[in-house]
């Protein structure tokens, strides 16, 4: 601030350079100021990196990332700069092309090491060679047998919420945005792909370039490599996939065109040309992570009939709430994932109908309910607005910031009408493009641009900064689903269904009746409903999820379900089915088996996964 302050003096003093002078000071100072966070060591207010030139070799055989990575970089006077690094061999660092000093610091558990790199108040570029090491958290390499061709090997990153430091040296913080170029040399029977702009057919020298013109937070970058091949869908979507399931993706996500053009007619132009999905292993540790123009997607939304493609749109509404608009600091994760929440089901709304979106929306209000539940003795971590100082963000970050977000917009819709809501949401989304914001600039922008110009009053505060769900909630109801519990409610006293009802019921509505099942339920009504819905059997991973949950709660043990049960969690590394299972065994006290299944599951699993389970189960 003060120096463009006094470049405005200078400038009035020689108007002929100003203007160019004017725009060299504001790329000097980057124009910006950071607000503190808890999760990075990046200094960005003395020197921050504008973008990456990354050159990495890929060695599937000692399973190690080498290369460098070069930064350009804006140096506010400091003599140093700080990136963070974690599980990381750092080799050497130049400063303008000259070795230059640097020191690794104290590390942390959760945040790795500060590393401080020696610069000069002239430097605007630095290196840094570096090596990956074994216990980098934020890769994943598997074997051919955990493939889906099950012929080579793949690798994956997640960089969400603070891992990219364990793959590539950086400062980590999510109020820093850099454009990216990238060199991967990977082997030649393999593809490699990232959040940038992406080839389509393999090399044949396995040397793939990479370029990423948009500034994003260093979590959203991402890699995956592997025996992929692309099929597209439109001229700007398309899907990557094995060999073995292209067809099937390709099939499943044929709708992704629609949906981007429903998601803009929402809120805005999609900034990012391109939108693609790649259906990753099974073990890959979410349903989706956003990485910008290539959304990776866990194997397990591939149903056959589209039934759980509500995970596409949540992800290409990323590409706005997150992506586009991107919270400040994880405390503020709500603004992330709330967000996209809301714009999810206003897309599957818009393209597949209310009924539709009524159960999303339900399952999500009872996901809450039961979130509340297990988070009754820490209410703190019940409020929109997260403290997760001193913690390690993966910890706080539980269905509070999806469903409890979605819930405070959902309410806020019906108090000032949907036009008003949208029309709010537009702006909101292009007022900050390609920026940050955090929990109190949004209050400010909502009260100014949406509550105070139509007079109206609303618990704002309550809803942000206090436990719990406040009493103006909206109610949320879906009709599909109270004929749902009646149907249940009329086999649990009668023995009987009406079959011609559940005949066209869908997948959302099978799993509100399993998970709905009553307390006194009896094993041969469970018996009596597997053999006649094939329960055990079923091809939904999420029915199959819940199934198994309510299986393990209720002791039921009919149709070889426990050994399901262990193959599932041998193979899928969703984090989310994975863990509702594990805790279903330990809030029934069969630890004991938990710890069988963990014993030969674990090794398939991704750190973030393994990380919550090792937690879950006291290891
Ligand atoms: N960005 C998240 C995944 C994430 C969150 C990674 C926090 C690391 C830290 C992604 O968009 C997401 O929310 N995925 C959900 C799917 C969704 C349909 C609710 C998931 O993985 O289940
Ligand atoms: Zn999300």
């Amino acid at each position: 601030m003060k120096n463009l302050f006094i470049l405005a003096i200078t400038c009035m003093a020689t108007l002929t350079s100003c203007n160019k002078s004017q725009e060299m000071d504001k790329e000097k100072t980057n124009a910006k100021t950071y607000m503190e966070e808890f999760h990075s060591y990046a200094q960005p207010n003395d020197a921050v990196i504008t973008h990456l030139d990354l050159d990495i070799d890929v060695n599937f055989d000692t399973q190690v990332i080498s290369g460098t990575a070069t930064y350009d970089v804006v140096n506010n006077g400091a003599t140093a700069i700080i990136l963070d690094a974690k599980y990381l061999e750092i080799i050497a660092v130049k400063a303008d092309g000259k070795e230059t000093r640097f020191q690794l610091g104290t590390m942390d558990e959760s945040l790795g090491q500060p590393l401080r790199i020696e610069i000069k108040e002239s430097t605007n570029k630095i290196a840094i060679t570096y090596r990956t090491t074994a216990q980098t958290e934020a890769l994943q390499w598997l074997t051919a047998q955990q493939t889906a061709d099950k012929t080579n090997p793949f690798l994956f990153t997640q960089g969400q919420a603070i891992l990219t430091r364990t793959w590539i040296p950086i400062q980590d913080s999510p109020q820093i945005r850099i454009t990216y170029e990238a060199k991967v040399q990977v082997p030649s029977n393999l593809m490699a792909v990232m959040s940038a702009e992406n080839p389509k057919e393999k090399t044949a020298d396995g040397i793939y370039h990479f370029k990423m013109v948009q500034p994003i937070p260093a979590y959203l970058i991402a890699l995956a490599i592997g025996d992929i091949e692309y099929k597209a869908i439109s001229d700007r979507t398309g899907v990557y996939a094995e060999k073995s399931m292209l067809d099937k993706v390709h099939t499943e996500f044929s709708d992704m065109e629609k949906m981007v053009v429903t998601a803009e007619n929402l809120y805005g132009a999609y900034d990012w040309e391109q939108f693609d999905v790649i259906v990753l292993p099974p073990s890959f540790p979410f349903g989706g992570m956003e990485n910008p123009r290539l959304t990776f997607a866990t194997p397990t939304v591939i149903a056959g009939d589209k039934s759980l493609t509500s995970l596409v749109a949540h992800e290409l509404a990323h590409s706005w709430s997150g992506n586009l608009v991107t919270n400040a600091t994880w405390n503020d994760f709500w603004l992330n994932e709330g967000f996209t929440v809301y714009f999810e089901i206003r897309i599957m709304e818009a393209l597949y109908g209310k009924k539709r979106a009524d159960m999303l929306a339900l399952i999500g209000r009872q996901d809450l309910e039961d979130e509340l539940e297990s988070l009754k003795d820490s209410p703190n971590d019940t409020k929109l607005k997260l403290d997760l100082k001193g913690r390690n963000p993966d910890e706080g970050m539980n269905s509070i910031a999806y469903d409890k977000g979605y819930l405070f917009l959902r309410t806020l819709e019906e108090k000032v009408g949907r036009e008003q809501m949208d029309g709010f949401l537009k702006s909101y989304f292009k007022k900050n493009a390609f920026s940050t914001t955090n929990t109190e600039d949004f209050i400010t922008y909502l009260n100014t641009n949406l509550l105070e110009k139509n007079n109206i009053t609303f618990n704002t505060e309550e809803w942000i900064y206090q436990p719990g769900v406040p009493d103006n909630a909206a109610i949320i109801e879906s009709d599909a689903f109270t004929r749902v519990e009646k149907v249940l409610q009329a086999f649990v006293e009668t023995n009987t269904i009406d079959a011609s009802i559940t005949t066209t019921w869908t997948p959302q509505e099978w799993v509100h009746f399993v998970r709905n099942f009553p307390e006194d339920i009896t094993l041969e009504q469970l018996q009596q409903l597997d053999d006649t819905f094939y329960f055990t059997d079923s091809t939904n991973s999420y029915i199959s999820m819940v199934w198994y949950e309510q299986s393990i709660i209720k002791g039921y043990h009919g149709n070889k379900v426990d050994s399901k049960i262990s193959e599932f969690l041998n193979t899928v590394g969703r984090r989310w089915y994975v863990t509702t299972l594990f805790k279903a065994f330990k809030k029934t006290d069969r630890i004991e088996e938990a710890l069988t299944i963990y014993k030969t599951a674990r090794p398939n699993y991704h750190s973030v996964t393994s990380n919550t389970i090792d937690e879950l189960l006291g290891l």
